[in-house]
């Protein structure tokens, strides 16, 4: 009898920048995990951010938030760049990731950050206090300062104010928890809360519910860590932590901490999850200044489609696949420029997709 082929309806939405070039190798590493593992892998594409402002006046067109409802995963390039940054608020590109996000109820982000061992040297940070460092941060995507009411600037008697509110409710708190609480249990069943329940109501609430739920996973160690003291520590001795959950806007910076702790922002790759759809993402931004000359670093977006099998279409192999190839074409000292050091080769950005998916084809 024929087997069933596999089915994944992937919506790509290249963005900004180098976001076309990223996304263009990500694709690729697809297309040939597809004829390996004989899937069925449809793509379509989609305008956000800036290029959407220009075709479309809006930074998230109703039509490409149509097709992402249709898909079981998106993947994302990169949204911005400075011709955009006088726009009004509601039209800046960084409103339609946001904006995305919010639609597609992605509630969850997971950011890890490892070191790959041939990159180890890459870190500002010593040898000995980064090796094998393996964080992931969740980031609740959703909610919190980002989208709490009300919200604005208004003209008083005493000149402009600026409001912005800080909430979550007691139902967005447990299910990101719960979920960090799952992904610790995978892997090595250590989970710290970050928060500043010292000022903040909303972390007392938050520290409440992670210590309720605690009792249901009893085999999880958790730690409460005041944000301002997670970020000392984080470059202190990164090692002591597994898996890290926090709010929105502390998870937006303690992510970009914990990305640069690996040295090498243009290889970090992201989920932002409502159960097993998913938006994939590099964790860098849009780099307009090298945007169009083949220098882009793609493995940030490759790494995302293992991070796309992995939590969408759960086939962990397959992400290993994507995820050892990746490593043995750095080990053979393939780097593009943002990586480049003694003993290696300068690659561009379609090559270095080209070399990983040959790794790929050769296992
Ligand atoms: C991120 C970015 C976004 C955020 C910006 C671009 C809105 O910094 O994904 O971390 O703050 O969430
Ligand atoms: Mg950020």
């Amino acid at each position: 009898m024929r087997e069933e082929k596999m089915r994944c309806e992937i919506v790509v939405l290249p963005g900004d920048g180098i976001g076309k070039e990223v996304t263009g190798e990500a694709v690729k590493v697809c297309r040939t995990l597809a004829s390996l593992a004989s899937l069925d892998c449809s793509f379509r594409w989609g305008d956000i951010g800036g290029r959407a402002v220009e075709r479309w006046g809006v930074p998230l067109p109703e039509e490409t938030l149509t097709l992402c409802q249709q898909a079981d995963a998106v993947l994302f390039g990169a949204v911005g760049g400075p011709q955009w940054d006088t726009l009004a608020y509601d039209l800046r590109p960084e409103r339609g990731l946001l904006q995305l996000r919010k639609a597609l109820n992605l509630y969850a982000n997971l950011r890890p950050a490892k070191v790959l061992s041939p990159l180890i040297e890459a870190s500002t940070l010593k040898r000995e206090v980064v090796e094998g460092i393996d964080i992931l941060v969740v980031r609740e995507l959703t909610g919190g300062i980002y989208f709490g009411a009300p919200r604005g600037i208004e003209i008083t008697e005493d000149g402009e104010k600026a409001v912005n509110t800080m909430v979550y409710t007691r139902q967005e708190i447990e299910q990101i928890v719960r979920l960090a609480f799952e992904l610790a249990r995978q892997r090595r069943k250590k989970l710290t809360s970050v928060d500043k329940a010292n000022v903040l109501e909303v972390s007392e609430l938050w520290r409440k519910i992670v210590n309720q739920i605690s009792a249901e996973y009893p085999e999880v160690e958790v730690s409460h860590l005041y944000v301002d003291n997670c970020a000392m520590q984080l470059v202190r001795d990164p090692r002591q932590f597994d898996v890290i959950v926090t709010g929105n806007l502390f998870g937006d910076i303690l992510s970009d901490e914990a990305a640069m702790l690996t040295g090498s922002i243009g290889m970090l790759p992201s989920a932002s999850l409502r159960g097993r759809f998913g938006l994939y993402e590099p964790v860098h931004g849009s780099a307009p200044d090298i945007a169009g000359q083949d220098r882009a670093n793609p493995i940030a977006a490759i790494l995302s489609v293992a991070m796309m099998f992995h939590y969408t279409f759960h086939r962990p192999d397959l992400a290993h696949r994507v995820e050892r190839a990746v490593e043995k074409v750095l080990a053979k000292g393939y780097r593009t420029p943002d990586l480049q050091g003694p003993y290696t080769t300068v690659v561009g950005t379609k090559q270095m997709g080209d070399l990983i998916c040959q790794e790929m084809e050769q296992e």
